[in-house]
């Protein structure tokens, strides 16, 4: 028997080696507290990255006639109903160019739950629009058709099969393209891969962040903006990598090559077409041109939920996925407490019901907590206004882009930790042309000026030096802040896989990784009885 209890022994002791392997393996959890700030600095070249060239395949119009192209699927507030959107017809971009008639092409949407079975129809709105530079020597741009058509009446979480264009004019029909619904909304139920990027651009960088993206076959793609970066061109087609080092002081208006959208959609259709993509402006979409137009391409290109979801604003918008409420904020838009877009956040997040929806989501462009010495505090005047509602309402994550680089915090509310804080997790390091940022404000002789800088487009200036902590009396820290949990300089994207009402599970997958393999990895937990109270406002957080 002796021989026995010792195989007995060994076996236990391997059972417990192999528990050991699966604990370790184990991605740690917000739950454990905050944690150690942490700084990886990548050993290879952080060098520049390069634009695809008009002469790229991928970016080449390969529509004809009044086929569609650049085809793309945005979800509406509810998982009934989605949009699908499209272009038909050639830009022009010029001396005197003509803009399209719309009405010249239908936007009809067929579609059914088998390629071969097409059985229903919706029908919506086509527009065109134009990017004009009244000044001498500048090229105008307008646009192809853009089609929106809003599809209802869909099952959660069921895949459709459908094609767009105008079945009355021949050959202007898509090919059959298949998208998923979100699952219905519910504790239980959740989509099951979640893609997170920003600032892609269209570089080389870029197709290999989203190369790597569809390795993990998301569900739902949010962009949290800076999507074409047009805006580092002129009108002639001319680029640079930096636009106020190379053009700055010598074009009488920011100059935009419009094309460059048209050649992100088509690079991006084959995502786009199957993968619902939410997107909310960032600074590049901004875009000036005659008149003190601005924004013209983000809001003509993109449908947006925002009837459905009551903002009437492309700006600001919110919509169900599974269990998880997102809210997408305008950092470009007014943001001030007597403003629409903060009156819409309260109505909104009042309407939120965190027995169906336990998750509450936000995303917008300009990090609130970065620590990189670019855009460091630079939308402080959206946070102090903001921060506080969507905190006393549980906020669980909040996803952003703008530093050209990776950051997770721990949990934090008004730049103190708190275990009833947001998780803030900036990916705006989606391979843009820009410098990558790699110079932390925490360093020595790198903390910005605390000044206001003249923006147009940030109200007013917030960023005081801190009163409390370890920075108290200074603009920044002399070390990572304790806020700051991970900071890296790679390109990357972002995967969130809620697994039910508590746990999710976040990975920052890097693009000079392996397929699959995670550079950073956290389950964010939630925690309802202890910090959920606080949403009511009607009743104190430590009252009797
Ligand atoms: C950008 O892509 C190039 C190859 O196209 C690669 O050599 C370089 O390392 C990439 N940069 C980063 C920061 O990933
Ligand atoms: C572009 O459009 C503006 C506004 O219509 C016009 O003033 C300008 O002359 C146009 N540019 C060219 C090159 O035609
Ligand atoms: C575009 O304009 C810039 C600035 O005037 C000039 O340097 C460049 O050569 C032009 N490029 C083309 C392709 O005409
Ligand atoms: C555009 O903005 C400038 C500067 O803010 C202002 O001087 C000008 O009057 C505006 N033009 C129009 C057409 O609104
Ligand atoms: C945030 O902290 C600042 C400085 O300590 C304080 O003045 C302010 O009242 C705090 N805001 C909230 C909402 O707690
Ligand atoms: C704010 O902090 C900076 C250093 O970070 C310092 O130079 C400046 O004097 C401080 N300003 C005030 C008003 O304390
Ligand atoms: C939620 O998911 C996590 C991770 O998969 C698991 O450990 C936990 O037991 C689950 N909780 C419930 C209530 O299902
Ligand atoms: C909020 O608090 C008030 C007062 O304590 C209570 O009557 C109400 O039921 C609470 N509502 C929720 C949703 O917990
Ligand atoms: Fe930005
Ligand atoms: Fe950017």
């Amino acid at each position: 028997m002796p021989s026995n209890n010792i195989n007995m022994w060994w076996g236990s002791l391997l059972l417990l080696a192999a528990a050991v392997a699966v604990a370790a393996a184990e991605p740690p959890s917000t739950l454990a507290g905050p944690s150690r700030p942490v700084t990886v600095t990548p050993r290879e070249n952080r060098g520049h990255a390069v634009d695809l060239p008009d002469t790229d395949p991928r970016v080449q119009r390969r529509a004809t006639g009044w086929a569609p192209e650049q085809v793309a699927v945005a979800l509406s507030a509810a998982p009934t109903s989605a949009w699908v959107s499209w272009i038909t017809g050639e830009f022009q971009m010029g001396g005197t160019v003509k803009p399209l008639d719309p009405r010249t092409v239908g936007s009809v949407v067929r579609y059914g739950l088998a390629a071969d079975s097409l059985v229903r129809e919706a029908t919506g709105d086509a527009l065109v629009y134009s990017q004009l530079y009244p000044f001498e020597g500048l090229h105008n741009y307008t646009s192809g058709i853009i089609h929106h058509v809003r599809l209802q009446g869909l099952e959660p979480g069921t895949k459709y099969y459908y094609q767009c264009g105008d079945p009355a004019i021949p050959g202007a029909m898509s090919a059959v393209h298949a998208f998923r619904t979100m699952p219905a909304a519910g504790p239980r139920s959740y989509p099951g891969r979640i893609a997170v990027v920003g600032d892609l651009g269209l570089t080389y960088n870029t197709t290999s962040t989203v190369d790597h993206m569809t390795s993990n076959r998301p569900d739902l793609v949010v962009l949290v903006g800076d999507v074409s970066y047009a805006n580092m061109y002129l009108t002639n087609g001319t680029g640079t990598d930096c636009y106020s080092c190379s053009f700055g002081k010598s074009t009488p208006i920011h100059e935009t090559y419009q094309p460059r959208w048209d050649y992100w959609g088509r690079y991006m259709e084959p995502v786009t077409s199957s993968t619902p993509m939410m997107v909310v402006e960032g600074n590049h979409e901004i875009e000036e041109q005659i008149g003190n137009k601005t924004f013209a391409a983000y809001r003509s290109r993109f449908a947006f939920p925002s009837a459905e979801s009551g903002s009437f604003s492309p700006f600001y918008y919110s919509f169900d996925a599974g269990g998880i409420h997102f809210i997408m904020l305008g950092a470009y838009a007014d943001y001030g407490r007597s403003g629409e877009q903060y009156r819409w956040l309260e109505k909104d997040l009042a309407k939120v019901d965190r027995s169906v929806t336990p998750w509450l989501v936000a995303g917008w462009h300009a990090p609130w907590y970065t620590t990189y010495k670019a855009h460091y505090r630079e939308v402080e005047c959206m946070r102090v206004a903001m921060e506080e509602l969507l905190y006393s309402h549980g906020l669980d994550i909040a996803f952003t882009g703008h530093v050209h680089a990776y950051e997770r915090s721990n949990r934090v509310f008004n730049y103190t930790l708190d275990p009833c804080g947001a998780v803030y997790i900036s990916v705006g390091d989606g391979g843009n042309r820009e410098k990558m940022a790699t110079t932390h404000a925490d360093e020595p002789g790198h903390c910005p000026d605390p000044r206001p800088k003249p923006n147009a487009f940030i109200a007013g200036f917030c960023a005081f030096n801190f009163t409390s902590g370890p920075a108290a009396g200074r603009f920044c820290w002399d070390r990572q802040p304790d806020y700051s949990a991970y900071r890296e300089s790679s390109f990357g994207h972002g995967i969130l896989e809620v697994k039910n009402e508590t746990h999710a599970l976040w990975r920052w997958h890097r693009n000079q990784d392996l397929y699959g393999s995670a550079g950073d990895e956290i389950y964010i937990v939630r925690e309802p009885e202890r910090c959920l109270h606080k949403h009511n406002s009607t009743r104190p957080a430590h009252g009797p």
